[in-house]
């Protein structure tokens, strides 16, 4: 199987940016400039925004996700959103163990397994984030840390399910830094992830993951980063808040 029966998919990662009627006139700005796009765009809002970006979605081709969701059901969770609650106001994707979460709020691979495994059973689509910090890179470690968050983060997951799955290659000093990886870089480590997963899963299900990469990229750099074998589509930071260097990044991913 090649790239091109992949499905592409450019998902923006909002962040904790922008307030309902911004929101409204970005996802106004984004809609037309995507309307004939060639792969799957995606925009990932904060909580708040999620009705709204579902509602303005509505009948057009651009899919909502929300940056985050639970692995209970339901209970005393202080401030937690569950799988559910996300699917019933009509969200489709979930990004989950983005590097942030990590980072400052003491996200686990063992919590990431367990949002991905509850997101895939209420039929959520996970956006899986995994990604080396720039020491262990210059360690060189980058395969021992991405194949340990790889095997973690989807333990016990179902080869059929780990194809409902997008991963998201985002080294960490790459992200919101404007220190892109370079396009040999991102292709070397995205296509260890999927010999990783043809490994623990068999080669069909690796070919049929859709891998992006994030960090840093924008509408000058995509191109190049989309054009390898094994980059999927991307997880857009900075340049998602921005319609037209949003827009440009689907353009290039429509080419692929
Ligand atoms: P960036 O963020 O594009 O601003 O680097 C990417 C991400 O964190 O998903």
């Amino acid at each position: 199987m090649k790239k091109n029966v992949r499905k592409a998919i450019i998902a923006g990662n909002w962040k904790m940016n922008k307030t309902r009627p911004e929101a409204k006139e970005l996802i106004e700005a984004i809609k037309p400039l995507v309307a004939d796009a060639g792969c799957e765009v995606v925009v990932c809002t904060p909580y708040t925004n999620l009705e709204t970006a579902v509602e303005m979605t509505k009948g057009s081709n651009v899919r909502v996700g929300a940056e985050n969701v639970h692995f209970e059901k339901s209970g005393a969770f202080t401030g937690e959103i569950s799988a559910d609650m996300l699917t019933e106001v009509g969200v489709q994707y979930v990004i989950i163990g983005h590097s942030e979460r990590r980072q400052y709020f003491g996200e686990t691979d063992e919590t990431v397994n367990k949002r991905t495994k509850a997101a895939l059973a209420a039929g959520l689509k996970p956006i899986v984030c995994v990604g080396e910090l720039l020491w262990e890179r210059e360690c060189n470690i980058t395969e021992e840390v991405v194949g340990r968050q790889i095997k973690l983060d989807f333990y016990d997951v179902s080869a059929e399910d780990v194809k409902k799955c997008v991963i998201a290659y985002e080294p960490v000093w790459a992200i919101g830094t404007g220190k892109t990886a370079t396009a040999d870089q991102a292709e070397e480590v995205c296509a260890f992830i999927r010999s990783k997963l043809a490994d623990l899963y068999g080669d069909a299900a690796a070919q049929a993951v859709t891998i992006q990469y994030g960090g840093s990229m924008n509408a000058g750099n995509a191109a190049e980063l989309l054009a390898k074998e094994n980059i999927d589509g991307g997880l857009i930071g900075g340049a998602s808040l921005k319609a037209p260097d949003f827009a440009e990044i689907v353009r290039a991913a429509s080419k692929g």
